[in-house]
């Protein structure tokens, strides 16, 4: 399938999107909303996928985010619902079960940061500018970053961040754990694909299930997390590819999955 401003790649089961409208450093218009709602919900779907990677076109920008001259044209009403929830892409990222990896070069500005932050692991080149910029323009981040950016780096930076605009360096988000690795631009892409390549590689249903025992605990209580852990391990010990990862380690040889 073809789209108008994202390309979408598959390698075995590693599935790479790429942001494309570099003349507007890839900032967010209606169409790549819609058009990355279409593709999460397809993927999520998808149990053939086991790692994503997102990343921008060209090499100037991840995103700068929202697509401000759009600020301009009348807003969606509110009367067409379903329409405007097919805008809420974020929505299918939370509810994808595969790894998402943010490959981030340039900008991650506004909505750009708040898709980075959509997605389970972010990956910095050198280059890299983030920030949650809206209060620039006379907003607030309104695609998740208020919530999202304090979960992940504590409440009193990610104030700092929001209500100051500031960007960052690549150095100082990994310093404060908004990315996870800082790389050289040119081993951007190479290191996202060999990360999400490792994760494809284990058991599938084992992957699914350790993204969620993570993903939904966070939102519990411990307790309850615990209890959540314990049931996902429990049916995985049921699978056929618990059987085979035990037998290929007495054998000494890869395992060979069947996800069942
Ligand atoms: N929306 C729409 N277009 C954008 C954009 C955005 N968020 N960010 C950049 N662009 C466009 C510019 O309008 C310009 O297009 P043009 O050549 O047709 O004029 C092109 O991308 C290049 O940007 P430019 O501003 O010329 O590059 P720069 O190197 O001088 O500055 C930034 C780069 C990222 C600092 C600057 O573009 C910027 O501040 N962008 C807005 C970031 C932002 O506030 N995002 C949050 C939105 S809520």
């Amino acid at each position: 399938m073809t789209y108008e401003t994202v390309l979408v790649d598959r390698q075995d089961h590693v599935v790479t999107i790429t942001l494309n409208r570099p003349a507007a450093l890839n900032a967010q218009n209606n169409p790549m909303r819609r058009e990355l709602f279409g593709v999460f919900a397809d993927l999520r779907q998808d149990e053939d996928v086991r790692a994503i990677v997102v990343t921008g076109a060209g090499e100037r920008a991840f995103s700068a985010g929202a697509d401000i001259k759009e600020f301009l044209e009348p807003p969606v009403p509110t009367r067409f619902r379903e329409q405007r929830k097919r805008l809420d892409y974020r929505g299918e990222m939370d509810r994808c079960p595969q790894p998402i990896i943010a490959a981030i070069r340039g900008f991650a500005l506004g909505g750009g940061l708040e898709l980075a932050l959509a997605c389970d692991i972010r990956i910095a080149a050198e280059d890299a500018q983030l920030g949650l910029t809206e209060v620039n323009l006379g907003i607030i981040p309104g695609g998740g970053g208020t919530q999202r950016l304090p979960r992940v780096v504590g409440r009193g930076k990610a104030l700092e961040m929001i209500l100051t605009g500031a960007r960052m360096t690549a150095d100082e988000a990994l310093r404060i754990g908004l990315v996870e690795r800082v790389v050289p631009v040119a081993l951007l892409i190479p290191a996202a694909l060999a990360l999400a390549r490792a994760m494809a590689d284990k058991a599938p249903i084992a992957l699914r299930y350790a993204k969620e025992a993570v993903v939904s605990g966070l939102g519990m209580s411990l307790a309850d997390g615990l209890r959540l852990e314990n049931d996902l391990s429990t049916l995985l010990r049921t699978t056929e590819d618990r059987v085979e990862g035990a037998r290929a380690f007495v054998e000494k040889r890869k395992p060979k999955w069947s996800g069942q």
